[in-house]
């Protein structure tokens, strides 16, 4: 063939181009078992980060954190039921990928979807944190619509099941600066201490606006709002009352100590 012929030319861009896209879908494929293990790990850094470990997690190995996790009863929940669940591997269930799965997922009603999600997974990961036989501590994924984006967290309850043991958020898209206040230490320190449901078992848990007056009877269940950025605050605030409601963990945590040592 003419070294110069566009038939040549047009045989080798092809060639090329194929050759590229093969050696993309490869490592795109060949790295995906590693970045899921990277964002399962950092999930799992999130989790301990709020298990009540008594070492800080930022100064922990990641070595130190998967043993940590080892330790940690990782079951799933059917909501709907309000029971532990055992059809799937809870370790390689991916709730969030679920969500998006007509099999796996269940709508949400409209008047209960105060979270803005659509649907969610049936089933949902849930993790316990014991100390022996004794539960310490109950961590829930919370996620849901905030100004911009989803925000995606972990709430770690007290053994009573309704104190708010800590909180944190490892995913969203709000802006830095104002949405991402958010992520403050001494704002998710506040959170501490409060509590979800009232002795009517009503969820009473509020971020309000302003700071909360502590002498309020409404205190135990208020935490503070975040100036110049109400509309991620409320998205927050909602994602919790989704997640503590109705169509979320409500019927599983009463139904948590008859079941709870299963
Ligand atoms: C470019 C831009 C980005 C903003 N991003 C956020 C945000 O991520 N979260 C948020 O709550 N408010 C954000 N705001 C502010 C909201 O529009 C709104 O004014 C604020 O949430 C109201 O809070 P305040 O009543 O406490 O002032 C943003 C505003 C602008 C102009």
């Amino acid at each position: 063939m003419d070294k110069e012929s566009p038939l040549k030319a047009i045989i080798v861009v092809t060639a090329t181009a194929l050759l590229c896209s093969v050696l993309v879908t490869l490592t795109a494929v060949t790295l995906q078992p590693i970045q899921k293990a990277y964002a399962d790990l950092e999930r799992i850094r999130f989790i301990i980060g709020i298990s009540g470990v008594e070492d800080s997690v930022d100064e922990m190995s990641e070595l130190e954190i998967i043993v940590a996790y080892q330790d940690i009863d990782v079951r799933l929940v059917d909501l709907q039921r309000g029971a532990f669940d055992s059809s799937y591997d809870p370790d390689a269930f991916d709730m969030w990928k679920a969500a998006a799965d007509p099999q796996l997922n269940v709508p949400i009603p409209a008047d209960e979807d105060v979270a803005r999600l659509g649907q969610r997974s049936s089933l949902v990961t849930v993790y316990l944190v014991r100390d022996g036989e004794q539960l310490q501590r109950l961590i829930l994924p919370v996620y849901g619509q905030g100004m911009w984006s989803t925000i995606y967290g972990f709430i770690a309850l007290e053994n009573d099941l309704n104190t708010i043991a800590d909180i944190t958020f490892y995913e969203h898209g709000e802006t830095p600066g104002i949405g991402d206040l958010i992520l403050r230490p001494d704002w998710q320190a506040k959170w501490r201490g409060r509590k979800l449901y009232d002795e009517q078992n009503l969820l009473r848990f509020r971020i309000i606006r302003g700071e909360v007056n502590a002498s309020s009877p409404d205190a135990a269940y208020q935490v503070d709002g975040l100036t110049g950025a109400t509309v991620t605050a409320n998205g927050v605030m909602n994602l919790i009352h989704y997640w503590f409601g109705s169509h979320g963990f409500a019927r599983f945590l009463n139904n948590f100590p008859s079941i709870g040592d299963m």
